[in-house]
C-alpha cells in the first residue's frame, strides 16, 4: 500500500507522507512535475513504446514500475494533452475499481498528472501470460492440462472484471502478468495496461472486449482455438450476465467475417 501526497506535493512529500498515512493507494502531485523527471533520469528504462515509456525503480523502498505517457509530436498539443490525461485517469480509475472488486491489478503508489506518470507496484519475477503460453507450448509435460487451467483462470477473471462493468480496451496476453507463487507455480494473474479502458454495462462493449482478445490470442498463439473456447466457456460459467455478452461476441465475429470477405 502506498503513501499519500497532497495535491501539489512532490515525490519527497509522498515519501514523508507515507510514513504518516498508508491508507490511500493513490497519490496526486499536480505541481510536482519538476521532481518526477529527475527521479526518472535515475530509473531503469524497461520499455520504450509508441505511447509510453516503462521504467523500473525503487519508490518508498519498494520495487516500482513507472509508466510515463510522453507527448506525441504528431498530435495537436492541446488534443495530445487531453488524450494523454484521459488515458492516465482511465488507467488509474480502472485499476482501482478492479482492486476494490478483488481482481488482481498492481497497487498504485503515486500519480503525477503533469508528467502523466503512474507509479505502480512491480509484480516482481512475473512473466506475461503471452510468454508463459509460448514456453508451455514448447514444453512436453502435461502442457494441455496446464494451459487449460490457465485459460479457465483468465476466463474467470475477465468475467469478474466485466461484471464490474470495466471494459479493458486492450486485452492481449501481454497485458496479463503471472505472479509467481511461493513454490514458483503460476498462482495469480494480474491485469495491467488499462489506458484504453472505460466503464460500461453494455453487452456489446464486453463482447467487443472479448473479440479483441480473441483476435490477439489466436494470432499470437497459433493453434489455440480450442484453448480459447475453454477460456470463453469458463467466462460464460463465471459471469452473471454472460449470455448477452456471448451473443454480442458472435454478432461482432460475424461482422468481422463479413468485412474480411468484402475486403
Ligand atoms: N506492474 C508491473 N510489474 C511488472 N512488470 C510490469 C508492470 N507493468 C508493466 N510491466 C512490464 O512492462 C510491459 C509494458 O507495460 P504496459 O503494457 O503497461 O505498457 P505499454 O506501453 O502499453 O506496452 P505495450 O505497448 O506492450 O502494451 C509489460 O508487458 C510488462 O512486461
Ligand atoms: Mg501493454
Amino acid at each position: 500500500m502506498g503513501g499519500t501526497c497532497e495535491k501539489g506535493g512532490s515525490i519527497q512529500d509522498a515519501n514523508r507522507g507515507s510514513r504518516q498515512q498508508r491508507k490511500a493507494e493513490v497519490n496526486t502531485a499536480q505541481e510536482s512535475s519538476m521532481a518526477v523527471p529527475e527521479f526518472l533520469s535515475k530509473a531503469e528504462l524497461l520499455k520504450q513504446g509508441a505511447e509510453a515509456r516503462v521504467y523500473r525503480a525503487q519508490f518508498l523502498g519498494k520495487p516500482t514500475i513507472v509508466k510515463e505517457r510522453f507527448p506525441k509530436r504528431y498530435r495537436h498539443p492541446v488534443l495530445d494533452e487531453k488524450l494523454t490525461h484521459r488515458r492516465t485517469v482511465q488507467e488509474v480509475r480502472s485499476i482501482l475499481r478492479c482492486r476494490r472488486a478483488g481482481i488482481s491489478a498492481p497497487v498504485i503508489y503515486f500519480v503525477d498528472y503533469n508528467s502523466h506518470c503512474i507509479f505502480l507496484e512491480e509484480i516482481v519475477g512475473s512473466s506475461t501470460v503471452r510468454d508463459h503460453i509460448a514456453s508451455t507450448q514448447w514444453s512436453e509435460s502435461c502442457k494441455e492440462q496446464k494451459l487449460e487451467q490457465l485459460a479457465e483462470h483468465v476466463g474467470q477473471i475477465l468475467a469478474k472484471m466485466h461484471d464490474e462493468d470495466v471494459i479493458h480496451g486492450d486485452l492481449t496476453t501481454s497485458n496479463m502478468l503471472l505472479r509467481r507463487g511461493p513454490k514458483d507455480v503460476a498462482s495469480d494473474i494480474v491485469l495491467i495496461d488499462f489506458g484504453l479502458s472505460y466503464i460500461s454495462a453494455l453487452p456489446e462493449d464486453k463482447g467487443v472486449d472479448l473479440y479483441v482478445l480473441e483476435k490477439a490470442f489466436l494470432s499470437t498463439h497459433p493453434n489455440t482455438e480450442e484453448l480459447f473456447e475453454k477460456l470463453l466457456k469458463s467466462y460464460a460459467a463465471s459471469s452473471r450476465k454472460s449470455s448477452a455478452v456471448i451473443k454480442k461476441l458472435d454478432e461482432v465475429r460475424l461482422r468481422g467475417r463479413k468485412r474480411s470477405m468484402v475486403g
